[in-house]
């Protein structure tokens, strides 16, 4: 079991112990008003439906049926709001973050993994935590880490062109390795994993002077590993059945690289390459790693929609709705077109204000619990992906068609029945 499956399963436990201590003590208001499916059962509500690795219909029917505020029914007839109405997420996730927090289930497994690093703790600790790892995370910062992010890339580079030039299997199987599996990960050895230094400006710690440092590491590689992989294999996947998206991405590369003598691109140079920003742009929207996130209501509050909402116990933003909106996207919402983002972007998507970090998508959430990380993942992505495409072809493999990509807390392909992820993809040298 990956830690991510852990998380979702002890969460949905702890949303069911709170909620089930605090909804006698509620009084709810405007949610019977609100469209919604109806509880299969009193005991679950639409929990299972909402919570397996084959939701996605389920979620895409309650969007096209009830829009984007859905009343949910928990487990215990609890009441839940689903949404992807922006003004309703600006409320769950920036205006009262702290009312609308983590569930403690979440809260406390990764507080047993970890240590208390920034995904375990809540409130003036939680912030005062991530205004210490901000820096890390800013674009000088990431200019500095770029070499060692090539030279990382260039090794996984190295070791699938000897495997292919010694008659090696041309279909290799992208494994989506998981933050449990040890250090491996897409090919990256531990010694060579991006260095990155936090300083520490706590005092509270005593037994061991880095002891702050290793919790918020271990956090943060947990929170990089199985969502940047996640992209990155969802990405070559989409690679390899758009040939003609493949094609003109390889010429952008080739192309900029020819300019530079072949050397390594600086960060400024990958980050303008405007076609290979569309493809990842595109990716993370359609098929964003974390299709959703859930909120506890530690408190009455009201959620501003046609009625205002109050009473609630919890509160879930869909991710995967809220991205591929037909109202704002248009009616090609569904379609996965990197062009989109090379055209000015539709005026309703703009006028919708979307509360998320991350050009008009909840990809990476908003907020003050929002991705810390989401310009190093941009950045891993456009590393990984430029020295891969600008030197291997892909394909799709004989058992693409099998190919099922789960809805997880972060999203897994697998092959057929058999439940442990992989990725076949036909991979061949470029010319
Ligand atoms: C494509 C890749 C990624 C995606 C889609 C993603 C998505 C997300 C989402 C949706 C959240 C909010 C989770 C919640 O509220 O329950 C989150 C939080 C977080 N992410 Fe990412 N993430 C990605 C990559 C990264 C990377 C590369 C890092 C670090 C290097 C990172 C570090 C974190 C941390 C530490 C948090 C918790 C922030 C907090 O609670 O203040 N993530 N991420």
């Amino acid at each position: 079991m990956t830690a991510t499956s852990l998380n979702w399963q002890l969460g949905v436990i702890a949303i069911l112990a709170v909620i089930l201590l605090r909804r006698f003590f509620r009084r709810k208001y405007g949610l019977d008003n609100l469209p919604g499916p109806v509880s299969p059962s009193w005991l679950t509500g639409n929990f299972l439906q909402l919570f397996n690795p084959y939701a996605w219909k389920f979620h895409e029917s309650i969007a096209k049926t009830y829009g984007s505020a859905v009343r949910i029914h928990g487990p215990f007839g609890a009441n839940g709001l689903y949404i992807f109405d922006s003004k309703a997420m600006h409320t769950v996730l920036v205006k009262n973050q702290d009312i609308f927090e983590e569930n403690d289930g979440f809260l406390l497994t990764n507080l047993l993994l970890f240590g208390d690093g920034l995904l375990s703790t809540l409130g003036h600790r939680h912030r005062k935590q991530r205004k210490m790892l901000t820096p890390v995370f800013s674009s000088a910062h990431m200019r500095d880490m770029i070499p060692t992010f090539f030279e990382v890339t260039h090794k996984l580079e190295n070791g699938l062109k000897s495997r292919l030039q010694s008659g090696g299997p041309q279909i290799q199987e992208v494994r989506r390795h998981s933050f449990l599996d040890g250090p491996h990960c897409f090919g990256a050895d531990g010694a060579s994993r991006p260095r990155i230094l936090v300083r520490s400006s706590d005092n509270e710690e005593s037994a061991h002077p880095y002891s702050r440092t290793i919790k918020e590491l271990v956090t943060l590689t947990f929170a990089a590993m199985d969502t940047t992989s996640s992209a990155m294999a969802r990405l070559l996947h989409l690679l390899s059945r758009h040939p003609e998206v493949q094609e003109k991405l390889r010429q952008e590369i080739i192309e900029a690289k020819r300019q530079k003598d072949g050397q390594d691109f600086s960060y400024d140079e990958l980050v303008a390459l405007p076609y290979l920003d569309a493809v990842c742009r595109e990716t993370l929207r359609l098929y964003s790693p974390a299709p959703i996130v859930d909120r506890i209501a530690r408190q009455d509050a009201v959620v501003p929609l046609l009625k205002p909402i109050t009473g609630l116990d919890v509160v879930m933003v869909s991710i995967f709705n809220a991205n591929k909106n037909p109202d704002l996207w248009g009616k090609d919402a569904d379609e996965w077109k990197p062009e989109r983002w090379l055209s000015p972007l539709p005026e309703a998507l703009l006028e919708a204000r979307i509360p998320g970090v991350y050009s008009h998508l909840m990809t990476f959430i908003g907020g003050g619990r929002s991705c810390i990380g989401f310009k190093f993942s941009q950045l891993e992505m456009k590393v990984v992906i430029s020295v891969l495409v600008e030197n291997f072809k892909f394909s799709p493999s004989a058992r693409d068609s099998e190919i099922l990509w789960q809805m997880n807390g972060v999203t897994a392909p697998i092959v057929g029945k058999d439940n442990h992820p992989q990725l076949p993809i036909g991979i061949s040298l470029v010319d």
